[in-house]
């Protein structure tokens, strides 16, 4: 991998750090496959249960790569490994964890939206920056933005493109906590770990039912709640004995 370092801080957390800092991590079409393909990896094996997603402390990601767009011809946001990227992040079922610091621009915020918790580093800044250049938060920035935030606070950010900073997304819903910029990544990788405990099936359907109310009608998504409810997991039964016991329960993700 040439644009990211995939490492594994322990053995049940994935950390992806985004790694063009000369160009502030912006998202190249090669940079997108890489992380598409270390989340495929991540969800074929069993033992990764949360991926932390990281940049470095000037930029977690500047966003879409300006300077691959062409002038003319084909966008380059409708190439298919482009678009195949975002859908494989988008479902990835594991959760996952963005340690942002620094800037997270256009599609950096969009990638933050796409986690499923967000630290944001004192110094983290989000935007929408793309109405600068004519354009707009087009890998789901425009649904997601004001879905998190609401529409008056998305269309000052998109209007305006003007980035608001760690607080201010805090407050507004874009991040989950604020964190020191020097102990943000370990604060998501604490986070990741104590996911990691969990039972990973749990976890992973906790993720698909939260999710679901992004995506369906209310009606639906309780009716579907209500169905999931039914299932019956070894570490479902492993949780009850354990409490029964007093005990830690040992989940084995069956
Ligand atoms: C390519 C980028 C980049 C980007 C920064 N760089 N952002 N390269 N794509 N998105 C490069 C710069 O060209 C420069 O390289 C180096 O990173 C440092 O940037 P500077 O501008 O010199 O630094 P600074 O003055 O500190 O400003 C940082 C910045 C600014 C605020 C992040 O670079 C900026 O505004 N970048 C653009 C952010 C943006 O518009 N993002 C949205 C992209 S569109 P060199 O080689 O010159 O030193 C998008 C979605 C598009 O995300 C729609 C898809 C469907």
């Amino acid at each position: 991998m040439k644009n990211i370092i995939v490492s594994r801080p322990q053995p049940a957390v994935m950390l992806i750090t985004l790694n063009r800092p000369k160009a502030f991590n912006a998202l190249s079409k090669a940079l997108l496959v890489e992380v598409a393909t270390a989340l495929k990896d991540a969800e074929g094996e069993d033992e990764v249960r949360a991926v932390v997603i990281a940049g470095n402390e000037r930029a977690f990601s500047a966003g879409a790569d300006i300077k691959e767009m062409p002038e003319s011809d084909m966008p380059m946001w409708a190439e298919a490994d482009r678009l195949k990227s975002w859908k494989t992040i988008e479902g990835f079922p594991k959760p996952v964890v963005a340690a942002v610091t620094g800037w997270a621009l256009g599609g950096g915020c969009e990638l933050t939206m796409l986690s499923d918790i967000v630290i944001a580093g004192e110094n983290a800044r989000f935007g929408t920056p793309e109405v600068n250049i004519a354009a707009f938060s087009g890998d789901g920035g425009t649904q997601r933005l004001p879905r998190a935030i609401g529409k008056t606070r998305a269309m000052l950010m998109a209007l305006t493109g003007e980035p608001i900073d760690a607080r201010t997304a805090c407050d507004w819903g874009l991040a989950a906590e604020v964190a020191p910029t020097d102990r943000t990544v370990e604060r998501a990788l604490e986070i990741a770990a104590k996911i990691a405990e969990m039972s990973p099936l749990a976890a992973q359907m906790i993720k698909a039912e939260i999710l679901m109310s992004y995506e369906k009608p209310l009606d639906e998504s309780l009716s579907l709640e209500r169905k999931l409810l039914l299932w019956q997991t070894e570490d479902h039964d492993e949780g009850i004995a354990a409490f029964v016991e007093k005990r830690k329960p040992e989940f084995k993700g069956r």
